[in-house]
């Protein structure tokens, strides 16, 4: 087990294509183990297995808020089969850094994903638990919450990261 590296915004691995799990081995377990760490370490409620670089379509989610009961949950190739109403709520991401915003998404969910052992299941998801893994499903698509924000604000924040990262770089010569 390892904490990895996060990749943030604006690197293109995090708009690649990412393909499904078809082995169920050693590796796959090694790699959630990584995801949890590097989640638990941010901390974070979710991370994307292409968030650390592996363009895989596995995603962990914690949506638990006690910090004594930890309760990762591994997703592989996980779909939303049904989804309905709408909540709106503040949202961040590990990979989008300084920013949080409103953001809409679907109050209830059905999902279905594989276990570490390739067995699917099917589960309901809702309110918070269910934002969190609309947010991981679409970093599985090179989606990030900024793309949901108006134009106005994506532009807003794209202005003043470029303002952090000059910074940044002029703090590390
Ligand atoms: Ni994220």
């Amino acid at each position: 087990m390892a904490i990895k590296k996060i990749i943030t915004y604006p690197d293109p691995v995090l708009r690649k294509k990412v393909e499904p799990v078809t082995c169920f081995d050693e590796s796959l377990k090694e790699l959630t183990q990584d995801l949890i760490e590097t989640m638990y370490a941010a901390p974070g409620a979710g991370l994307a297995a292409n968030q650390i670089g592996v363009c895989l379509r596995v995603v962990v989610v914690d949506a638990s808020k006690s910090e004594e009961e930890k309760q990762p949950l591994v997703l592989v190739n996980p779909e939303i089969i049904e989804k309905e109403g709408c909540q709106i709520d503040e949202e961040g991401c590990l990979s989008v850094i300084d920013l949080t915003a409103k953001v809409e998404r679907f109050k209830k969910l059905l999902v279905r994903a594989q276990d570490l052992d390739g067995k699917i299941r099917e589960f309901a998801a809702e309110d918070f638990f269910a934002r969190v893994i609309q947010h991981e499903l679409d970093h599985l698509n090179g989606v990030l919450f900024i793309d949901r924000l108006s134009p106005l604000k994506r532009a807003l924040y794209k202005k003043r990261l470029k303002k952090i990262l000059r910074a940044q770089e002029e703090g590390a010569v």
